[in-house]
């Protein structure tokens, strides 16, 4: 095979219009790389944010998006001995994943086991272990605490709502539907509160009491994160790493939380963010090998299980960009090839 389809952004803009489908010859691995004929790579909120101008970082365009993928190695450049011709991997921390083909230096891909289902190896890193980082490294959740968090369906809410059944501490998960309750409390989630219909201080303060929690998360922003840092209690900290409410504006000035200025001044509430693309800027490599391998534990253990993916042919892009989006959406679009 000497070409392959990719899946390239032109530029910053609604997803499927910016996205095109292009043929483009096979890369070859360089030293110390490997080729891997990709299985399946996720649609994830940050590559949308990214094709729409408004993530962390602006890659220069074109580009081939995508920041997690599964597959076989099928191709090894010189100097690589630990790994195999038809391996299955994952790529950690590699951009370009739509792709049908792509290349990584070999230290940037981890082994994955037969058993691991190509939905549950694609998604193992981002969701997971931003969970996994938010409740231990940021803020140290200990059994019997509550934790407050919003978009509990959300990949990484379910992730946490695990963590807090395997860990001891009790969470408190903000949905937005009625429908999304019954599946949060199945899972394990200790209380639901739904905004539909719900006002999420004086549910907490019923739940929690009076003086709300002390440590919440949230990936909602706009109100929704305000109304969560109103429910913490004095010296209380929430931590924002997402800002779906505001999801679909291309103008990154419209990221905004309303804090309650008097709670921030008397009583010390603290809101920090936390973006894993930084943390994995940040921290010695041992700290991020040992995460990687906690995390990559609790799932290929059953500890944490990843909501399946839904498998779309790349070709179906503009299906799948849509579907990533849409309320209710269920499993994350995945591509597959
Ligand atoms: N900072 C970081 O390093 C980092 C790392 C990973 C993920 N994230 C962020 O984490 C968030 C969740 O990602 P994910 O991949 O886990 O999401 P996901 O699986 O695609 O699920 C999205 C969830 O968010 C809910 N939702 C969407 N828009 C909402 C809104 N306006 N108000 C309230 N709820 C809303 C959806 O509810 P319905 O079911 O009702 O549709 C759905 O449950 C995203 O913001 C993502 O960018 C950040």
């Amino acid at each position: 095979m000497t070409t392959m389809q990719a899946l390239v952004a032109y530029g910053t803009g609604e997803p499927a219009e910016v996205l095109r489908l292009e043929t483009r010859p096979v890369p070859q691995p360089g030293r110390g790389q490997v080729r891997i004929r990709v299985a399946a790579t996720p649609i994830h909120a940050s590559d949308l944010h990214i094709l729409r101008g408004r993530y962390g970082f602006a890659p220069p365009l074109p580009a081939v998006l995508g920041l997690e993928s599964v597959g076989l190695i099928d191709a090894i450049g010189e100097g690589v001995d630990a790994l195999s011709i038809g391996q299955r991997v994952i790529t950690v921390g590699v951009t370009g994943t739509w792709q049908e083909f792509l290349v990584a230096d070999a230290a940037r891909v981890l082994p994955v086991p037969k058993e691991m289902s190509a939905s549950t190896a694609a998604q193992l890193l981002a969701n997971p272990l931003t969970a996994q980082l938010l409740v231990t490294n940021e803020l140290g959740v200990q059994p019997g605490e509550w934790l407050l968090q919003t978009a509990a369906g959300s990949t990484v809410g379910k992730m946490v709502l695990q963590l807090g059944k395997h860990l001891g501490f009790k969470t408190i998960n903000v949905v937005r539907r009625r429908a999304a309750v019954a599946e949060i409390k199945a899972l394990g989630g200790t209380e639901v509160i739904c905004s539909e219909d719900e006002d999420i201080r004086q549910r907490v303060s019923e739940i929690a009491g009076p003086d709300g929690v002390s440590k919440a998360i949230d990936c909602v922003a706009g109100q929704v994160g305000a109304d969560v840092s109103r429910s913490l209690t004095p010296g209380g900290t929430m931590i924002v790493y997402g800002a779906l409410s505001t999801h679909r504006q291309t103008e990154p000035e419209k990221l905004t939380i309303p804090l309650f200025a008097r709670s921030v001044i008397y009583e010390t509430k603290i809101t920090k963010g936390f973006w894993l693309y930084r943390w994995f800027s940040t921290t010695p490599r041992e700290q991020i090998s040992a995460a990687i391998a906690a995390t990559f534990k609790l799932v290929a253990g059953g500890t944490l299980r990843i909501p399946e993916g839904q498998p779309l042919k790349i070709q179906q892009f503009s299906d799948a960009v849509t579907l990533a989006e849409s309320p209710a959406h269920g499993g994350k679009p995945l591509f597959v090839f």
